[in-house]
């Protein structure tokens, strides 16, 4: 008998990338369901025949009967980072509706090295998470996703225009994999029968500098950068001055501060493993984005 697997967050760019490459696994349309908080950005999916929920973390009474029918459920982290703990609130009613829908495997998308001390502000959602997942006594498969490649459209165009790097990363390396290659990981999860309980933790094939990422977006990009390293007092004074919203700053400023101590220098096959395939580096990502990243 077929398994059912549901996703959440379905109209996400992740949510949204594992459903495309479920489908491209060859997991029928029929055996998929999708929720999200508005149906209507998923018109295309149920026009393709996966069935289509409505889903929301926040009404935790309502999502049993949303996750009903599904063997394997893979809870997307929701973008709740108005609040520490509002994740966790969440994400947890998702694994106790999970349990209680009768769920036999849940795929949760972590962090890595989401520890006690982490200088990522939202480190303890994902921990809290995990814990709650690992507690439902459910099967279950943690994923450890690094940032994304694409994360780079948020600074990188203004990076490559101004031709200055500001960043109190130093010494430290970072190792972002493609969004896809992350969905291609989570699909190959939901689509195996295993219900043994593992944790990955999905990364590009090679850890940088913000000196080396540079050089390299410089080669392709044909962009002369220079990268300015400050403390992170200067640089969220940089930031302040350049209207980053205040609230955000602290967010920002634990990036570099968790790249900088070493929190996000890690590399693992966990992507060749799990899909077969080698990830997107930092190249082949510049490459394919050379007009985005230049504007
Ligand atoms: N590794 C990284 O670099 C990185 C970067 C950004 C984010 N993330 C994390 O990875 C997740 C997926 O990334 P993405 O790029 O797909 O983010 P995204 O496109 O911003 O999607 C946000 C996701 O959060 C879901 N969501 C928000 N509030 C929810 C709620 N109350 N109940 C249920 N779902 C809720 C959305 O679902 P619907 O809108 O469909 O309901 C959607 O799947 C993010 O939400 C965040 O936790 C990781």
């Amino acid at each position: 008998m077929s398994k059912k697997i549901l996703v959440t967050g379905a109209s996400g760019h992740l949510g949204r990338a594992t459903i495309d490459a479920l489908l491209a696994r060859g997991v029928a349309a029929g055996d998929i369901i999708a929720t999200t908080r508005d149906l209507s950005k998923l018109a295309d999916l149920a026009a393709k025949g996966i069935e289509v929920r409505a889903a929301d973390f926040n009404d935790a009474a309502s999502l049993p009967a949303a996750f009903k029918g599904a063997d394997r459920l893979a809870i997307i982290s929701t973008d709740a980072i108005d609040a520490v703990g509002t994740r966790l609130k969440q994400q947890t009613a998702a694994v106790e509706a999970a349990k209680a829908a009768g769920v036999r495997h849940i795929v949760y998308t972590s962090m890595p090295n989401p520890k006690v001390g982490s200088h990522i502000t939202f480190a303890g959602d994902h921990r809290g998470t995990e814990e709650a997942v690992k507690a439902s006594g459910l099967g279950y498969t943690i994923v450890r996703n690094a940032w994304y490649q694409e994360n780079l459209f948020m600074n990188l165009p203004q990076v490559l225009a101004s031709g200055q790097w500001y960043t109190s990363t130093g010494e430290g390396k970072f190792n972002n994999l493609a969004r896809a290659d992350c969905a291609a990981a989570l699909a190959a999860v939901l689509a195996s029968d295993s219900n043994e309980s593992k944790t990955y933790t999905l990364t590009g094939p090679q850890k940088m500098t913000t000196a080396e990422v540079a050089a390299l977006a410089s080669d392709v990009l044909g962009k002369k950068i220079e990268v300015i390293q400050l403390n992170d007092e200067q640089l969220s004074g940089g930031m302040k001055a350049a209207g980053v919203p205040d609230f955000l700053i602290p967010f920002l400023i634990g990036f570099e501060a968790n790249t900088r101590v070493g929190d996000a220098d890690i590399q693992t096959d966990d992507v060749e493993i799990l899909t077969g395939n080698t990830p997107t580096g930092f190249r082949a990502f510049f490459e394919a984005n050379k007009a985005a990243l230049l504007g």
